[in-house]
């Protein structure tokens, strides 16, 4: 094959995977597969730049900081929705729309989610995409195509497939609603904490946030997504119900929402909106409410609007999840890397079902800038899974008792002095034999992704520092089953404690206490991890799960890693000079070397072994989700067994999940699956399909 055409193929492919990856979220090749493509894509263009086209998938990144936005005018006005708060006003608008028209009467209804994002506008010519617009006054917006190209859902060429039978337009402009997960916002605000800096306010902001700046290498390191729902333009002809849309726009490789469902009356079409409304946390991003759209686009083109809204179409808003309470106090948090944290002490609220007692203030230049005082009744808000977070004070609400806050300058947990570094807004307890420090270092290295030493949870951890038996994480190997029994009385002496946050109609039990015996076994059972698992449980700044397992693939043990040099260390791919830096130091200090020591002589020494890539299986491009406890499989040795046999493991469950693997006690998964029509099966058939 020549050179060009196997340029044309490479790009097709990397397209292709890509869609897999973040449309499909079904990967059919691993992250390494993934990379020798792109690379070798790359290598081409270099020799031949002269062919580099703005739909090449190496062009997502790499545009330089613009000084401005220019203005877009819309082909078509970008229109909003009118609101309809409850079942009622839902029913209201039916009625209103069906006195101006009486096909209203026989239309058919699609429910959409309406998330809580930035409406984006996406212009095709060709079936390339050339051009993506924020909303602006719904006439005009703002040209973001540059950051827009980094989104990775968003496919830069259309159909994605190459044997997709789907015609498209010559021109095409599509409309759909960027936004961040809130499970990728939380891991980001995570990152950020321990890396010191500044943490996001919510999904929403962040996302509109990082799509409205200059600089398309910042959007490109946020975890933004997006979902299609619209047709604004097309020169061409496509369908005219909504539901076949949607249809269509996934034909063509666009990601779009898995919740919609079209109805025959408008019923049935609320009572579906209410589930949302029930379920709404189990969604995998921020929705305020569904839309009710007519499914028929001519009819409810013909309906004309109000103003800015569309008579086809209604938001139906969920309660908004926010409300004021008091803060009776703010208590600083130690974590891993010994950055404080300011926590919110509320007075208990219920929102949404669930009673919130704390939400984070997010640093300490948060609680200066926004002015906010203890005793100050405060605006608490909490949406899906997100951790609830305070938005402000109500200042018209105050009495003058209200006090002002001074952010400690001495460590709550140990009592040093706390320290600040230039360029960061975090503040830092710097000793290394902290307390607090120590309980999340512990915490991180027993945890599912490490270690998985199950029974270890943050009240024994705290009582087996606070007791002085471990003082660092090679302790837990030493500890006896006599020193475990210690622990379980103390632990039983202290409950019962008080609860974040808990559901308001049951508050659940705590887990009793494992057994010592069992305990001690699960610690000794965890000596033999792989050394790709006790390389994360270590915590080395930069040097997640992903980083370790290719760190274990060159490196035979600890010892070898321990001696590696920057330079090294840099040939591997994905280390670059900070993470190697901070690879060194980590092994440079005595603590470090001390600990590694005790790991030593205690037998928790893995060696490195080769670890076997995404393979081809029985199980190649399916994607399971397991919930409860099974027969035999732990839900560690589940994911392998998947994996092994070429599955994917996730954590929810969505149209995308072949099978829900059920064990004993599952939890609201198992709705979902039944809801969404998932094959639910059992260990024993999840064998047998493997072929076992
Ligand atoms: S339909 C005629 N559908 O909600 C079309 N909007 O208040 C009007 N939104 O600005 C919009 N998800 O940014 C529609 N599935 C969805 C949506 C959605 C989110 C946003 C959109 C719009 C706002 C309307």
């Amino acid at each position: 094959m020549n050179t060009k055409s196997r340029y044309e193929e490479l790009k097709q492919q990397v397209h292709e995977h890509n869609y897999r990856y973040h449309v499909l979220d079904a990967p059919i090749i691993s992250d390494l597969e993934y990379d020798r493509l792109t690379n070798e894509l790359k290598a081409i263009e270099a020799e031949h730049p002269d062919w580099v086209t703005p739909d090449s998938p190496t062009q997502r990144a790499g545009a330089r900081p613009a000084d401005r936005f220019e203005k877009v005018r819309h082909p078509a006005p970008i229109l909003s929705l009118a609101n309809a708060f409850g079942a009622e006003d839902a029913r209201a608008w039916f009625e209103r729309v069906r006195k101006l028209d009486d096909r209203v009467e026989r239309a058919k209804f699609v429910v959409e989610p309406k998330i809580d994002g930035l409406s984006v506008v996406l212009h095709y010519r060709n079936g390339v995409f050339v051009q993506g617009a924020t909303r602006g006054d719904g006439e005009v917006g703002e040209d973001i195509t540059q950051n827009l190209r980094t989104v990775r859902a968003i496919p830069l060429k259309i159909p994605v497939s190459q044997t997709s039978k789907v015609s498209v337009p010559n021109s095409i402009v599509v409309r759909g609603e960027a936004f961040i997960p809130n499970q990728e916002f939380e891991e980001l605000n995570q990152k950020l904490a321990e890396a010191g800096e500044k943490t996001y306010l919510n999904p929403r902001n962040t996302a509109a946030g990082s799509l409205r700046q200059l600089d398309p290498a910042l959007t490109a390191s946020r975890p933004i997504t997006l979902l299609v729902y619209q047709i604004v333009y097309a020169d061409g002809p496509v369908p005219t119900s909504q539901w076949e849309i949607l249809d269509y726009l996934k034909s063509l490789g666009f990601p779009v929402t898995d919740v919609a469902r079209r109805f025959d009356e408008i019923d049935s079409a609320i009572a579906y909106t209410e589930t949302w409304n029930e379920g709404r946390d189990n969604l995998p991003y921020e929705a305020d409410g569904m839309v009710i759209k007519i499914d028929d686009l001519r009819l409810a083109a013909d309906l004309g609007f109000v103003g800015k809204d569309p008579r086809g179409a209604i938001a139906f808003k969920f309660p908004a999840r926010e409300v004021t309470t008091s803060l009776l106090g703010i208590d600083v948090e130690v974590g891993r890397t010994g950055v404080l944290t300011p926590k919110a002490v509320l007075e208990a609220v219920e929102i949404g079902g669930v009673i919130v007692r704390n939400a984070t203030l997010h640093n300490f230049d948060f609680i200066a800038e926004k002015e906010i005082r203890i005793g100050d009744r405060v605006l608490v808000k909490r949406a899906g899974e997100v951790i609830p977070y305070i938005i402000g004070p109500v200042t018209d609400a105050r009495t003058g008792r209200e006090k002002v806050y001074t952010p400690p300058t001495h460590c709550p947990a140990c009592g040093q002095p706390v320290e600040h570094f230039e360029g960061e807004v975090a503040w830092y307890c710097v000793n290394a034999a902290c307390p607090a420090q120590l309980v999340r270092n512990v915490e991180h290295f027993v945890s599912r992704g490490a270690m998985d030493i199950e029974g270890l949870g943050t009240e024994i951890v705290g009582i087996l520092v606070e007791t002085g038996l471990v003082k660092d994480v090679a302790d837990l190997f030493t500890l006896s089953v006599d020193d475990l029994l210690t622990i379980n009385e103390e632990l039983n002496k202290r409950r019962p404690q008080k609860e974040g946050v808990e559901t308001k109609k049951k508050s659940a039990p705590k887990a009793p206490p494992k057994r010592p015996e069992k305990l001690f076994a699960a610690i000794q059972a965890s000596k033999s991890q792989p050394l790709p698992r006790l390389l994360t449980a270590l915590g080395i700044h930069g040097v997640g799960e992903v980083m370790s397992r290719d760190l274990s693939r060159t490196f035979a043990d600890l010892d070898a890693l321990s001696k590696a040099g920057a330079e090294d260390l840099q040939q591997i791919e994905g280390v670059g000079p900070n993470i190697a830096e901070s690879i060194v130091d980590w092994f440079a200090q005595p603590v470090n070397q001390k600990v590694l020591k005790k790991l030593k002589a205690a037998g928790v020494w893995p060696k490195g072994e080769e670890i076997t890539e995404k393979k081809e299986g029985a199980f190649t491009g399916l994607t399971f989700v397991v919930t409860g406890t099974l027969p035999t499989l732990s839900r560690e040795d589940a994911k392998a067994f998947i994996e092994a046999n070429g599955g994917k493991v996730t954590d929810s469950v969505s149209k995308k999940t072949s099978y829900l693997v059920l064990g004993e006690n599952p939890g609201s998964k198992l709705d979902k699956a039944q809801s969404l029509g998932v094959k639910v099966i059992g260990e024993d058939e999840l064998k047998k399909l493997a072929g076992v």
